[in-house]
């Protein structure tokens, strides 16, 4: 299985929790630092529709930002998902292909009974719902919660478990209403 991580984090020289996650991941992974390769956003739609036509597997891994992700993974939707390639008549490059999301949020409140109300993944309902559109497989989103208070040997646990998981060739996918 062909997978491509592709990282999104406009501070990556701050980043622990991020750096961590993808240096974990072996030489066999291929991974793309997005905000590197496009910080003024001018995103090559070419280039980034072979990279994914080569993958089986796409991996979306960011922090999360306002209970969201950071600008240029919207960016990536709007300039990368297009009609016709993606979605709409003959819009049919990314179907049968799986796509996972790995998020750090910083906080660790989430939940009916936390300060958030929401769950993680009830917030990334938009990206399970573009995933229906363009045709991939929602995997079960990789999740690390508090993110920003991870002890070193949490985040040690947590850097072996991506590794596992991104690896894994039998994940399943998640329920509409999981
Ligand atoms: C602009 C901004 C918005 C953020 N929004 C959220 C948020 O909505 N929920 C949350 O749990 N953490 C939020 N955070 C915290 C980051 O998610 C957290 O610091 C990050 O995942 C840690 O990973 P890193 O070490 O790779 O930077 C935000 C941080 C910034 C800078």
């Amino acid at each position: 299985m062909k997978t491509v991580v592709l990282v999104f984090h406009p501070h990556w020289e701050q980043s622990r929790v991020n750096k961590a996650l993808v240096k974990g991941l072996d030489s066999q992974i291929e991974v793309r630092n997005m905000y590197q390769l496009y910080p003024d956003f001018q995103i090559d739609v070419a280039t980034e529709h072979r990279v994914l036509e080569a993958a089986d597997r796409i991996v979306l891994q960011f922090p999360m930002y306002w209970y969201s992700s950071p600008a240029l993974l919207k960016q990536w939707e709007d300039d990368v998902l297009s009609y016709g390639w993606a979605y709409g008549t003959g819009g049919t490059a990314l179907h049968g292909k799986e796509l996972m999301i790995a998020v750090s949020p910083g906080a660790d409140n989430y939940g009916p009974e936390g300060f958030a109300k929401y769950s993680v993944r009830q917030l990334l309902r938009p990206f399970q719902a573009t995933s229906r559109l363009i045709g991939t497989t929602y995997l079960k989103p990789f999740v690390t919660t508090g993110a920003a208070s991870l002890t070193d040997s949490q985040l040690a646990t947590q850097v072996q478990q991506y590794h596992n998981y991104v690896r894994n060739d039998d994940l399943v996918a998640l329920g509409d209403f999981e």
